[in-house]
Order: C-alpha cells, then structure tokens, then sequence
C-alpha cells in the first residue's frame, strides 16, 4: 500500500452473519465478442427468512463491471433506487420475493488476472473460486448462497465452435450471421464459485462410464487440436476414480455428463466446477514422451481430485471462506487414498510426507502460519495453501487413524446425510465424525483453531524384573503470529515393538490382555503422558508414529536404534524414516564440522546400509529409490536453528559423493538391472524400475571422472524414450560443468519448441541448477523469447522453481536472489496479483537465516511495500512476512 492509503480490510470468522437475502434461480446469458462481452443476469430473489434485518438493502458484490442496465421486476430501476461503488452494486427499498435483471460489460481479452471470464490461446474460460464470479456480473458472491443456474452463450460459430457450461446442455441454436448459441442447465443449486463457462476452438476425446446403478454417464476431456493424443492417461485416471469413490466411499456421479477441459493459462492446478472442470493443461496432459512419471502421477491424482469435489465440496460445499479446508483437506486425503490403491501405497505415503515437510512446515513455523481453519484474511487466495490444503488432509487422517475405517465411513454417511444440498462448516464434519463413531473429538479440535507444527519429544524405559517397558511423550508447540501460547493436542500416535531379530511384538498396555502383534494407535491426549507396556522378555525396539500418524517433529532419536529400524522396521514408511533421520543426523554433523573447518566423513556404516538395501530383493524398486536418497537441502535446512546455506549444500554433495564413489558398481549393476526397454507403461512396477534405475544414475552421475558413467549419463540424456529417463539424465548434467551440457540442453529446446509444457521444464531444469553463474542465467533466460511473465506455469517454471528449489542460489550471500524475486513480483503485481503474491512467498521465511540475509531479505520485502498500487494479494503477504 502507498503511504497515503489505509490497509485494505481484513475480513474475520468471528463476524459472519447468515445472508439477507437469498437468490433461487440465475439465468444468465454471455454475448462473446472479439470487443468484450456482455453478460445479462436475471436473478429470481427473496428475503432471508432466518435474518433480523426485514429492511436490508441489497448489497450485490461486483468488481471491474460496467453497469448497463438494472431493472426490478421487469420494470427499469431509477437512479435513487441503487448506488454503485468499486466494490458493490446496493439496492434499496426492495419486496420479500422480486426478480431483479442486470446487464454488464466485461472486458475478458483485457483480463491478465486469470479470475472471472478470460481468455487463454483465444479461447474463453473462466475462474471463479474464490471470488472471480464478482468479476463477471453482480452478485452475491459468498458460498453460502445456492442457486440453480441456466447459462445461454452466443459467440462466432467459428471461432467458438464449442460452447460449454456447467450441467446439462438444453439446446443448441445456430443463429445465423455466423454466430450460435448454446444453453446449458444445472439442476443442482450451487454457489458461484462452481460456475463455469468455456467458449473455444477444441477437440473433445470421449468415452463413458456406467454407474452402480446402471447410469451412464459420459466423459469428455477438451483440449486445444494436436492436445487430444495426450489425455488417455486422464481419461483412464477419471474412470478410477468414479469407480473408486462408489466403492470406498458409496458416492455415485449424478449429472450425465461430466467435461474436463484444458487450459494453458491457469493460476492453479484446476478446479472443480460442477460438470465442467477445468484444468491446467500441466494436471492433464501426459504421453510417454512430454511427461515424467511424477507428471502421470500427479495428473491422476489431481483428475481424482476435482472429480471427487463433486460430493465433498460441490454437493456439500462451504458455509464461508474460513471453511475451505472442509473441502480441500478433505478432497485431499481422499486423493492420496486414491493414488495410495492405484500404485505404491508406502511411496504414496512417503511422497505426501516429503511434500507436507517440504511446504507445510516451513509455512508452519514462518510468519503466516496459520490453523487450518484460519480466523481472518485480507485476500482469500492467499489462502489456498499448503495448511489449508495438505495439513488439512493429515487432520482427516488422523480422524480415520483414530477412529477406523469402518466408524469413518460411518461418519461420512452421517455427514452427508446431514448435509447433502447445504454449506457447511468444519464443526459439522467433525460433529458427524464424533457421532457415527462414539469417539469423543472435543480435545481433537484444537487442530482447527491452532497453528505450529508441534514437536514431540520421548523417553524410554525398560524394567527388566517386571518385563515393563514405558514410554514417556511430552508435546509442545512453538508460538506463531497471533497465538503465543499454544494447548496440547489429541494426537494419534500408532507405535509398533520390535524384538531384537526386528518381529512385532503385540504392544500390551499394562493391564490388558495380549493383542495380536503388530502395530497400535494410541492416543496422547496431554502434555505429557506415560504409557507402560507389559508382556516382554527383553527391552523392544519401539518404532514411534508408524506411518507419519500425526504431522509433527519428533525429536532425533538415538542412533542405533534408528540404524536398527532402517534395517528392519515392518513399517515401510518408518523404514525409510529412520534412514532419513539418521542421514539427517549425519550431515547435519557434517555442516556444524565443515563450520567448525574440521574433517568430516559420511559414516561407512551408513553408506553400507544404503549398499544393502539397493539390491535387497526383498524390496519394492520404487521403495528403494526413496530409501537410498539423501534428504533435500529444504528439509535439512528445516532442521537447523541458523540456516548454513552453503554448509548444507557442500556437505550433502560430499555425501553423495561419499556414496557414489563406495557403491561404484553395485549402482551400475543396479542400473543395468532396471533399465528395461519393455513397451512402456505407467504401473507401479515400471515406474518403480525406472526410478530405482534414475536414483542409481543420479549418484553415478557424480562421478566425474568416471568415463563410462559421463558416457551412460549423455546417452541417457539424448537417446532415452521416456520424458522421465531423459529429465533425469538432464537432470545430472544440470550441475555439471562439461562441454557437452550447452549443446545437450540446446538440442532438447530445439526438439520440445512447440511444447509448452516441455519448455516449462527446460526453465525449470536452468534454474535449479547448483553451477555457479546461475543467477545470470536466470537472468538472461528472463529475456529468451519462450520467456513469458504472463503465462503463470512458463513464471513458475523459472522464478519459483529458483526461490523453492534451489536454496544455495536463491539464497547467494550478495542478497541478488532475493532482488531477483522482488523484480518478478513488481512486474506481476499489477497483472496477476494472485501469482505475485505466491511466488512472494519465500522471501517471508528469513526468520533462520543469518543476519545478513535476513536484512536483505527483510529490504527487499520493505522495496515491494513501498511500491505504488500494491494489490491486496500481495500487500497481505508482505506485510505479514515482514512483521
Ligand atoms: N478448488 C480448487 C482445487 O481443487 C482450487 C481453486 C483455487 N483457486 C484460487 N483462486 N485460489 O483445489
Ligand atoms: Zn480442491
């Protein structure tokens, strides 16, 4: 904000207050022009009964509209009647039931915000989550109001051959002169962030698929021409997950129709409009040849994603803004459940958890930490984040984990019995839960209302004459922003106890009689608490919060036992868990050594272990990929009071090192093994082989003076058939200084010119580059002519792949990192506030970083507050990181 104006306004949970009005029906109707667009609205309305207010006026919310026409019952409303200001459109003196009919004019080719109706590759498409629907007409644009829409578009029949809206197409008409009209109706009320409308020139693949109960539905996936030969997979990974949430969770489709279209300019993954999702054309296309295994996993669980909306957010939506995690932690735990059945459920688990501490973490303990239920905002994009979203989905889990599978699905009956057709709030869901499963959640929802990550510390004992052996756990979370004192929480805690040769033992509670063996959830409900187990011969090897049971830190547990469990747990996620805490506690040895200019070595006995479980054929390929990788620089950076910014780098490539040049040709046998020219497919089994045979190479690949690992990484990079192989052998020559790295990557840009997403990729790949000189690259790669600020994946690519993916560049002592990232953010501001204000975001984390990056973090944050104009996107986040 500029000196002279006042913050903009923030908006609280505590002052919601019902509606005074109610909106039926909305007929609306789109004339699409090369010039604009006008959009007439008739909005069948009446007074709320359950509000006090009998003599409201009616405040319609609406932004960047020209107003051309108002009329109340049919009959054109004079000038005293209504005022408009930047935000609204007021109305007084109105009856208890009335039509009101408004025309406006839009400018959707003006609109670089990516909200409301815009254009993409001279197409039209819309965004209305959150509030992009005010951008369109007046309304009132809050979630809470349900209406049946119609939707009539007229636009050249040429240029707009498909013309496409939420629900049921009614009639299509041509007009005549060139033009056609279509119009569409959705028998569902819904809010109006689920509207949706795209006119374009697109190529529709279909298919279709029969409900439970003998309905058959048909599937459409648009895309731009020549697109259409990418969406099997998406198809494919649609089907899934119709199939999957009958059986899991009764939920059937209930339109009969159900559209996904592709669109190249898009500020999020995609959304779930009701009938006509629409996607980021990265979340849906995917061949063997343009995308990676990570890129087919990630489109088939964002198509289940949106598509599982339909129940858990569509036909139960949310009462406010505040309540987005009631859809979005939910629809993401039923995601990651989905992707855990379709492929490698451990790796699914392993994968989520890595990207929950990877984002969700540092946002937990930086400046705008907040619940996953926030209390207030100032823009609510800002709010679609990582908490919301993944520690959102770990709340659900922990409620499924507390209560079975059996009582969770109860709950979900009683949810959606008690709900279906309304917006809801958090409390409902968690009341439901409560209800069907006789499980008292009282304590359990303190995880709404507070922030933090909470850190876990436990002590054991063992009573050798009693057989007893007790476990202590003591809880506690840091202060954030606006919470300084922080109440234990419920936390489910599932613990298994290992004999010597590393079988489960039954873990018995003193007291009780003898469960089988295996693993247990207990729930620590205090402070601190004791737990005493009885019934063993000798002192067990406890495996603590088996598959990651609640998102918290655990404090370093000692180093045998760790070493232990990375031999033997039968907890694949713990397996690999205490190998990464164990390397954890290596290299970060290793910093605090190299600090202190003493000699440090990776342990040989931990460099042993990842040699024996790399050709364990007891073990999953892709299992072993995970387990013999190094934890990020992120995740080590994460763990320390002062960041080491270059320790950290120097030490982990030492380690990597340290291992490659150990386990030299036990990693060439396993390449070899696992480098299979089979027809490709993407089943867990081949994805597996190739990221077990890429894990190898990626140690392989730092061996330089290694002729015959350089000659395997060059062929690999120019000859390999699949995306994944080749990104992966780029991948290495990414950060190594040869002749051969300009020309390789020179020929894969020639080769993918024409395919976006591919060249996203190509950014990507310079940016997160550890050679030295790559800020400058950054920087000339600013004004390539593929380079656009405008495209939000081509912006990511290169700018938020630098500040979150490459920390030893990003954070270059001489602060032009960071000046780099507040230029990107000056330069988007005006244009897509949404994107400016997420690709702000690291600069906010300075808090553990040392003084002098903290002041040049802090002066560049203060740089963008001064600015001029600053949207409310990223005003919100300045402001908050800098406090
Ligand atoms: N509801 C969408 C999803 O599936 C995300 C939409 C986000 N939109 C936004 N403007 N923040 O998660
Ligand atoms: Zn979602």
């Amino acid at each position: 904000m500029p000196d002279s104006s006042t913050p903009p306004r923030t908006i609280r949970l505590a002052d919601y207050r019902l509606p005074d009005f109610l909106i039926d029906a909305v007929d609306l109707a789109f004339d699409l022009r090369e010039d604009g667009a006008t959009v007439t609205s008739r909005l069948t309305m009446r007074r709320n009964p359950a509000t006090s207010d009998p003599a409201a006026p009616l405040v319609l919310d609406g932004q960047d509209l020209k107003l051309t026409g108002i009329a109340l019952d049919g009959e054109a409303l004079g000038a005293n009647r209504y005022t408009v200001d930047a935000e609204h459109l007021t109305v007084t003196d109105l009856p208890g039931v009335f039509t009101l009919d408004i025309t406006t004019e839009i400018a959707p080719q003006q609109n670089t915000t990516m909200q409301g109706l815009y254009t993409s590759g001279g197409n039209f498409c819309t965004q209305c989550e959150a509030e992009g629907f005010r951008h369109i007409t007046y309304y009132l644009d809050r979630p809470d109001i349900l209406a049946r829409y119609t939707t009539t578009i007229v636009a050249d029949k040429a240029k707009y051959p498909v013309l496409l809206s939420n629900g049921n197409p009614v009639e299509t008409t041509d007009l005549g002169g060139g033009r056609h009209r279509a119009k569409w109706e959705d028998p569902f009320p819904k809010p109006s962030y689920l509207f949706a409308l795209v006119a374009g020139d697109l190529v529709a693949v279909e298919d279709s698929f029969t409900t439970r109960s003998g309905r058959d539905i048909a599937l459409k996936i648009f895309t731009r021409r020549g697109d259409h030969t990418k969406v099997d997979h998406a198809m494919r990974a649609l089907k899934a997950s119709m199939a999957w949430d009958e059986q899991v969770y009764g939920f059937e489709y209930d339109l009969d129709l159900f559209m996904i279209v592709a669109v190249s300019d898009f500020n999020m993954g995609a959304m779930e409009n009701k009938g006509l999702n629409i996607f980021n054309t990265a979340l849906v296309l995917a061949s063997r040849e343009t995308a990676t295994d990570g890129d087919f996993q990630r489109v088939e669980s964002v198509v289940a994603h949106e598509y599982f909306h339909n129940w858990t957010g569509n036909r139960i939506t949310c009462r406010d803004w505040f309540q987005l995690s009631l859809k979005e932690g939910l629809t993401v735990f039923r995601d990651q459940e989905f992707s855990g059945d379709m492929n490698s459920r451990p790796v699914q688990r392993i994968t989520d958890v890595r990207r929950l501490r990877a984002i969700q973490f540092p946002e937990d303990g930086g400046p705008i930490a907040h619940p996953i239920r926030p209390e207030s905002y100032i823009e609510i994009n800002n709010f679609y984040t990582p908490t919301v979203y993944e520690k959102g989905a770990e709340v659900i889990r922990m409620i499924h984990t507390l209560i079975g599978p059996e009582r969770y699905r109860k709950g979900m009956d009683l949810y959606v019995a008690r709900h279906d057709g309304q917006a809801a709030t958090c409390e409902n869901f968690v009341a439901a839960m409560e209800d069907a499963s006789g499980t008292d959640l009282k304590l359990f929802r303190r995880w709404y209302s507070q922030a933090g990550t909470p850190e876990i510390v436990v002590e054991d004992s063992w009573d050798d004459a009693a057989g007893r052996y007790s476990l202590t756990l003591r809880q506690s979370t840091g202060p954030t922003p606006g919470q300084p004192d922080k109440q234990p929480l419920h936390i489910p805690f599932a613990l298994g106890l290992l004999d010597a040769q590393g079988r489960d033992l039954p873990v018995r509670l003193a007291g009780e009689a003898a469960p089988a063996a295996g693993t247990r959830v207990l729930s620590l409900t205090a402070a601190e608490q004791r737990f005493d187990f009885d019934g063993l011969a000798a002192r067990p090897v406890p495996s603590l919060f088996r598959g990651f049971s609640a998102p918290i830190k655990l404090a370093p547990q000692p180093r045998d036992r760790l070493a232990f469990l990375f031999a033997h747990d039968s907890d694949p996620f713990n397996r690999w868990e205490a190998g990464q805490q164990l390397a954890t506690q290596l290299l970060l040895e290793g910093v605090a050594a190299r600090k202190a200019g003493q000699d440090w070595r990776l342990d040989a006995e931990f460099v042993a272990a990842i040699g024996r479980l790399l050709d364990d054929p007891a073990l999953d390929a892709a299992f072993i990929a995970e387990a013999t990788a190094l934890p990020g620089e992120s995740f080590l950076a994460d763990q320390m009071r002062v960041i080491d910014v270059e320790g950290i780098h120097a030490v982990r490539e030492a380690a990597r090192l340290a291992v490659a040049t150990a386990l030299r040709d036990r990693l060439l046998a396993v390449y070899r093994a696992n480098d299979d020219h089979g027809p490709f497919d993407v089943s867990a089994a081949a994805v597996g082989k190739r990221a077990l045979k890429n894990a190898a190479l990626s140690y392989l690949g730092l061996l330089r003076d290694d002729a015959e690992a350089t000659a395997l990484v060059l062929a690999q990079a120019r000859g390999a058939q699949t995306m994944t192989d080749v990104l992966a052998a780029l991948t290495v020559l990414r950060d190594r200084d040869i002749p051969e790295r300009a020309q390789v990557l020179q020929d894969f840009y020639d080769r993918w010119q024409d395919e976006p997403l591919v060249i996203d990729k190509w950014f990507a790949l310079q940016a997160t580059s550890s050679l030295p000189g790559t800020l400058d690259a950054i920087r000339a790669l600013t004004r390539h002519p593929a380079f656009t600020l405008r495209n939000p994946n081509r912006a990511r690519a290169l700018i938020s792949s630098l500040a979150m993916g490459n920390p030893l560049h990003f954070h270059a002592a001489d602060g032009a990192g960071y000046a780099f990232l507040a230029d990107q953010v000056l330069a988007l501001n005006a244009a897509n506030p949404q994107l400016a204000a997420r690709i702000l975001v690291p600069l906010g984390r300075w808090q553990r970083h040392d003084p002098g990056r903290q002041a040049a973090m802090q002066a560049q944050l203060d740089r963008i507050l001064a600015a001029p104009d600053l949207s409310r996107d990223v005003y919100e986040i300045a402001a908050k990181s800098r406090a």
